[in-house]
């Protein structure tokens, strides 16, 4: 029967036709859809555009993507549009990886989907892998064509092949989408500086220094070593190009609506072959207003808006996780505050966090972390934040001097404490790592290295000392303890599952040479990974230390990421309670932060509501809080609950 909906006009019935051949429900499906995300595509269109044809335009876009759609990706589409929360399940794991160090190539990452169920992950971020420039790239993210895929990686059916069998296995997969700036070897580029108007207007490009300089005045330098300013000189254009980056990484001018309606294309045709959420990188930078630091304009997240409603239209399988690594104050606006609120990304990377994490271990400290956390503003419940320890990037001391002012410190001072200390170059740190783009103006010193080397690992094996060796792991599994307890999907970046150091040989290969971030992108030592499993190896202790981590957070709704972490001081500067109170069932992490046992009453825990005898998750045992005081091991890691209901059999 026809259904009886009122005679539609404008973007309803325009679909409707262009959709006609797939069958009405198919039609009425996506009618539902474009009913629901219309208001949100138009008003956040409304609010960046005046192009009448946008629309339309866009329409007719969405249609033909949809019509594209093959059946599997349909039905996945109906799953997740049932569960919307399949990324906030506590059992998510996620791993970062570039596949040619993980794998060689996608049929290599195809075949070590089993090590990844075996880590327990269901959340893989391929790094950038779409076809790059030649020559030096920035780890890919330099894209030249975004419908191909790196030539030695493999091929589009090759992407869509692993994709079917991480579906298969109930993992999905995420790719970056590099939206600030394609390579200057990208057609678009090329066509602008053959003298095309059209695609001149895809950039930022300035005939004289009068606006870079107006620009310059309040603009910060990404890579102040490498790539100082941030506009370049293009004879063929006879124009100065923004570049935030490098200068083969030119700006895209997202006030253009064709650059807009070119993004809306890419992302529906990457849905289409199967990806599930796309790492929308360097975010904060899509919008330039003079005076500012052309960061996290609103318009920023107006266009993720729209961008959003387009993607749930047309394949709502698929997700967004922004990389906006900024400020506390600025970077839930990524997950959506205001009008933008749920309407945004569906996950962020969670930079303080990590940051913090990081600067505990150094200071054995947990004051300073509490304090910038307490002061986050609450996010969306639909919405997650993606936690993580390490990642391909380097550490910027992302502190407010605020919260260190808070607790008595000094935020340029204790800055350049974290920068000596992680670049081992102090007595008391047992860390092994470098600085990267330390600026002089700024004295920012950023730093780069593995997570087990700026944990200590290589600093002990090199000293063969055994104990600190253990704590060196201990401060690892603690670390991440904290990651994974938090709420939302942690991302374990590749290798840190074994530990792996260091790896110096970046300095030979002449792309890479003058980037130490390589320094924490190694190969995968396949051999070494065969220790796993050997609990007397420092590869068996960490990778098995994580599938436990990872399989007793999957079991704890508690976790489930649409509830909040408050962090809460002790008595002891070393021990940080973390309490969740979901209508789960509350839940108090305890984690000791130094190498020294810590002691603190066991009120502090009580006084949460928790009983007195409570269940200890990770190790599965009780723990009596009847004492008054409670004894903290070096780096121990408590998951408190009650006591689990067991079912007798
Ligand atoms: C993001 C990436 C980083 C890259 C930059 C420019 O921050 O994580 O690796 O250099 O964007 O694309």
């Amino acid at each position: 029967m026809h259904s009886a909906r009122p005679a539609a006009t404008g973007p309803t019935a325009l679909a409707r036709s262009l959709l006609a051949p797939e069958g009405e429900a198919e039609v009425d499906g996506f009618v539902d859809r474009l009913d629901r995300w219309l208001p949100d595509l138009v008003q956040a269109l409304g609010q960046v555009y005046q192009d009448p044809q946008l629309l339309p335009r866009l329409v007719g876009l969405m249609a033909s993507a949809r019509r594209q759609r093959p059946t599997r990706l349909r039905e996945l589409d109906r799953t997740r549009l049932l569960r919307p929360d399949w990324l906030q399940l506590p059992g998510v794991i996620g791993y970062a990886a570039y596949a040619d160090r993980f794998a060689d190539d996608l049929q290599g990452v195809r075949a070590r989907v089993p090590y990844l169920r075996e880590l327990g992950v269901t959340y893989l971020h391929l790094m950038p892998l779409l076809k790059p420039r030649p020559g030096p790239n920035d780890g890919g993210y330099a894209v030249m064509d975004y419908n191909a895929v790196r030539d030695d990686l493999g091929t589009m059916a090759d992407l869509v092949d692993l994709a079917d069998t991480l579906h298969e296995q109930g993992m999905s997969l995420t790719l970056d989408l590099v939206l600030n700036h394609v390579a200057r070897e990208h057609q678009w580029a090329e066509r602008a500086r053959a003298g095309e108007e059209r695609y001149r207007e895809y950039f930022h490009v300035f005939a004289d220094r009068t606006g870079p300089d107006a620009y310059e005045r309040s603009l910060p330098e990404v890579f102040p070593a490498f790539a100082p300013g941030n506009f370049t000189w293009d004879d063929a254009l006879q124009g100065w190009v923004w570049t935030t980056f490098n200068a083969w990484q030119w700006d895209l001018n997202w006030s253009n609506p064709d650059v807009f309606a070119e993004f809306a294309e890419i992302i529906l045709s990457l849905a289409n072959h199967g990806i599930d959420c796309l790492r929308l990188d360097a975010i904060a930078f899509l919008w330039k207003r003079e005076g500012t630091d052309s960061q996290n304009q609103p318009e920023v997240h107006a266009i993720t808006q729209a961008l959003r409603a387009i993607a749930r239209i047309v394949a709502p399988a698929m997700a967004f996780k922004a990389e906006a690594i900024v400020g506390p104050q600025q970077v839930v606006a990524y997950l959506g505050t205001g009008a933008h609120a749920g309407k945004v990304s569906d996950l962020a990377y969670h930079n303080s966090l990590m940051v913090q994490v990081w600067s505990a271990l150094a200071a054995r400290d947990v004051r300073m972390l509490v304090r910038a956390l307490e002061r986050f503003p609450a996010k969306p419940p639909t919405a997650s934040w993606a936690t993580y320890l390490r990642c391909h990037d380097d550490i910027g001391w992302a502190i407010d001097d605020e919260d260190a002012a808070a607790v008595g410190w000094d935020g340029g001072a204790h800055r350049s404490f974290l920068s000596d200390f992680y670049a081992g170059e102090r007595p008391d740190s047992f860390a092994r790592g470098e600085v990267f783009q330390a600026n002089p103006a700024t004295g920012d010193r950023r730093i780069s290295g593995s997570a087990a080397s700026l944990a200590g690992v290589e600093a002990a094996l090199d000293a063969d000392d055994q104990h600190a060796l253990d704590l060196a792991i201990a401060r690892l599994l603690c670390a991440h303890a904290i990651v994974f307890g938090f709420g939302g999907p942690p991302l374990l970046f590749m290798g840190d599952e074994l530990a792996l150091l260091n790896d110096r040989t970046y300095s030979e290969v002449p792309e890479h040479a003058d980037d130490n971030r390589w320094l924490h992108r190694p190969r995968m030592p396949w051999d070494l990974a065969e220790r796993r499993h050997d609990p007397a190896t420092i590869e068996g202790r960490m990778f098995q230390g994580l599938v436990r981590l990872g399989r007793v957070r999957a079991s704890l709704d508690s976790l489930h990421a649409s509830g909040e972490t408050a962090m809460v001081e002790t008595s002891s500067p070393s021990v940080l309670l973390a309490v969740r109170r979901p209508a789960a069932g509350l839940m108090i992490q305890v984690y000791n932060v130094s190498e020294t046992g810590q002691q603190i009453a066991s009120a502090e825990i009580t006084r949460h509501g928790l009983p007195a005898l409570a269940w200890e998750r990770l190790a599965d045992r009780s723990v009596q809080l009847t004492e008054p005081t409670i004894d903290l091991p070096p780096y121990s890691a408590w998951w408190l609950t009650e006591p689990p209901v067991r079912v007798a059999t």
